[in-house]
């Protein structure tokens, strides 16, 4: 009988909650203003015989690597950061090798561990989720081969500092070690200028959240120029498709539509929590484009009666340390409005002294 390798069997599926969205979406941490009208351009100008071939990536490869500030050489374009952290998992992790996450973070990095054989040894954020420094420090071993870190983190909009990191990725340089900067443009700092310098460290940036572009899948993994040549060698030589590519440098060149997104999304952030502060609800100060909220038991109704008012936010109650939490997506100006409403109308109505205050 066909078997699934071992791994495989035990893995548990990643099943993000897709099919009936309808409303304001603000569950999934997408570019809720949708990306540059060049790209529109960008489709109209798209011809059949260009459909017709394979993608070549090298070019647009060249550009991106000028827009990062790296050598071409540092650089892979990859389908999405999702296949970022797939690729460094198939070049770096032997079965048993042990890989360490600070949870609760992106449920993706599990997957990939978990397929690729190898340990997962989580590490609970601090209180407040503040990053553990100390305790990834203390689960660092000869066995460590990666260490991936999401900076901001989802779903807590936490950040790790620089130093805290450079610091780990110098006390292990048999690990590879992933930073992961989805969320790079509604925080400002970043790793990027120390490609090259770390013989370990990689960054990977992806076009699906400031950009908008979830749907094209494309992102970027830097690294090390003899690193990201044993990436590639796992990488399909077709893994970005011909419709990305062709986009990708006329949104790169639209930084007037990213910046006036991102402008709006930080406001609509402080908004949010200013909000939520007014509430009593009790949230974690964000770096990010969403901000996660605790609603205690209530957390389930009020998902709900979001949802009835047609606003969909994210239930991370069974993340770790989440017990009670909710992941709201920041939206833009008359998206904000109507999620403060509806935001208003359901805490009021849900409400109970004891399980809604901080
Ligand atoms: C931390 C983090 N990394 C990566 C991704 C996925 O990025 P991509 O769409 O480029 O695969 C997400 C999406 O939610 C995320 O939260």
């Amino acid at each position: 009988m066909l078997r699934a390798r071992q791994a495989i069997q035990y893995l548990r599926e990643y099943r993000p909650p897709l099919g009936d969205r309808v409303g304001l979406r603000l569950d999934f941490n997408e570019n809720t203003a949708g990306a540059s009208p060049r790209v529109l351009q960008c489709l109209r100008e798209l011809s059949l015989e260009q459909l017709a071939r394979y993608p070549e990536r090298e070019s647009v490869e060249l550009a991106q690597a000028e827009f990062f500030r790296v050598r071409p050489e540092e650089l892979l374009l990859t389908n999405g950061v999702d296949e970022a952290i797939h690729l460094i998992c198939e070049t770096y992790l032997e079965p048993d090798d042990q890989a360490v996450i600070v949870v609760p973070t992106f449920g993706i990095y599990e997957l990939f561990v978990g397929a690729a054989g190898a340990k997962r040894v989580s590490v609970l954020a601090k209180q407040n989720f503040e990053f553990p420094t100390q305790d990834v420090v203390a689960a660092l071993n000869d066995r460590t081969r990666l260490v991936v870190i999401a900076n901001p983190n989802n779903p807590t909009g936490q950040v790790a500092s620089r130093v805290d990191l450079l610091g780990i990725a110098n006390l292990v340089p048999h690990a590879a070690i992933l930073i992961d900067e989805a969320y790079f443009e509604f925080y400002g700092e970043t790793l990027l200028d120390q490609i090259g310098r770390l013989p370990n460290l990689f960054v990977a940036r992806t076009f699906s959240k400031a950009y908008g572009l979830a749907g094209l899948r494309i992102g970027a993994l830097m690294g090390p120029a003899d690193q990201i040549r044993a990436v590639r060698r796992v990488a399909s030589p077709y893994n970005v498709n011909s419709v990305a590519l062709a986009c990708l440098p006329a949104v790169l060149q639209d930084q007037d539509f990213v910046q006036h997104y991102v402008d709006e999304v930080r406001q609509g952030r402080e908004r949010l929590q200013n909000e939520l502060r007014s509430l009593g609800v009790r949230y974690w100060p964000s770096q990010a484009n969403f901000v996660l909220a605790s609603l205690g038991q209530q957390h389930r109704p009020f998902v709900d009666e979001m949802r009835r008012r047609g606003v969909l936010v994210r239930d991370r109650s069974h993340d770790p340390g989440c017990d009670g939490c909710v992941r709201i997506t920041i939206g833009v100006a008359g998206q904000m409005d109507q999620l403060l409403s509806a935001i208003r109308e359901t805490v009021a109505e849900i409400r109970s002294p004891k399980e809604v205050s901080a």
